[in-house]
């Protein structure tokens, strides 16, 4: 996996998938550059301390970030048990707004790679909705639309992840046509980090217990991180736009 002396940021670094997906493309020779609320408790080539919740946030993150950089990971996120609003902005809003910025940065063969959810995997059924969502330009106009077109707290979760990919797919080519850089997402499936606890919460054990049934286990970090490392990598500078799961199978026993 080719990235050594690639300058990445993460989001989310603090914890879980990030964390990992930090430590293993330093492994390879990447300086990654971290971005959370929490201060990481990794070796780092540098971090920035923002809430991805405030637009405002985000500029004064982006700000502190190099002049350049190779690759951009949205890891960061919360759970469905967080307020809808919380996860309407870290899970979608300030992530699609920390891509725009960073766009500026990034140079021809740039990568970018959101981290979405199997949990997303039912955005066929949501199309129109999501894609209507995605034409909302900016945070703000993203707020209005989640204004007049409200989310419930329930499935929010759910919803947001569903967009996450809509929007990752459809925004994706004419980012790699007009500036040759690669969008992607990562759907994993459950993974024990943190918040594991709060998707049983936000699932209710029958939907968990039905799941447990079709799948091995959840996933270590470690087993999510180097495929998400993949898709900054030079190797897959032919991938763009897709949506994989890192899943153990789990997404394929849905059809
Ligand atoms: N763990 C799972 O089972 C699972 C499954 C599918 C998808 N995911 C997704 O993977 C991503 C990483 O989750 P994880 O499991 O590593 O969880 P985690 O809680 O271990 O890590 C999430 C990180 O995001 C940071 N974060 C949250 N809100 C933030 C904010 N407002 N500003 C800045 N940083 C913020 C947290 O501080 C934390 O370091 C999330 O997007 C999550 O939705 C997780």
């Amino acid at each position: 996996m080719n990235v050594a002396n690639k300058t990445i940021v993460i989001t989310g670094v603090s914890s879980g998938i990030g964390a990992e997906t930090a430590r293993c493309l330093r492994a390879h020779g990447a300086r990654v550059i971290g971005v959370d609320r929490n201060e990481p408790s990794i070796t780092l080539e540098g971090f920035v301390k923002a809430d991805l919740s405030e637009q405002a946030a985000i500029d004064a993150a982006f700000a502190q970030l190099p002049e350049r950089f190779d690759a951009l990971c949205n890891v960061a996120g919360v759970p469905g048990t967080a307020p809808v609003d919380l996860v309407a902005r870290v899970n979608y809003l300030g992530l699609r707004h920390l891509c725009g910025r960073a766009l500026e940065r990034l140079p021809e063969g740039g990568a970018i790679v959101n981290i979405a959810s199997i949990l997303g995997a039912q955005w066929p059924e949501r199309l129109a909705q999501h894609k209507a969502l995605a034409e909302a330009a900016s945070f703000e106009a993203g707020l209005a639309f989640l204004a007049r077109h409200p989310v419930p707290q329930e499935t929010c979760y759910q919803y947001f992840k569903e967009a996450l990919i809509v929007w990752t797919v459809t925004q994706s080519q004419r980012w790699f046509l007009e500036r040759g850089v690669r969008m992607n997402c990562v759907s994993p499936g459950p993974v024990f980090t943190p918040i594991l606890g709060d998707f049983v919460q936000m699932l209710g054990e029958q939907r968990v217990q039905q799941d447990a049934h079709r799948m091995k286990r959840p996933a270590l970090a470690d087993e999510v991180a180097p495929v998400v490392a993949f898709l900054c990598a030079q190797e897959s500078r032919w991938v763009s736009g897709v949506n994989l799961p890192v899943d153990g199978g789990l997404a394929s026993t849905y059809l």
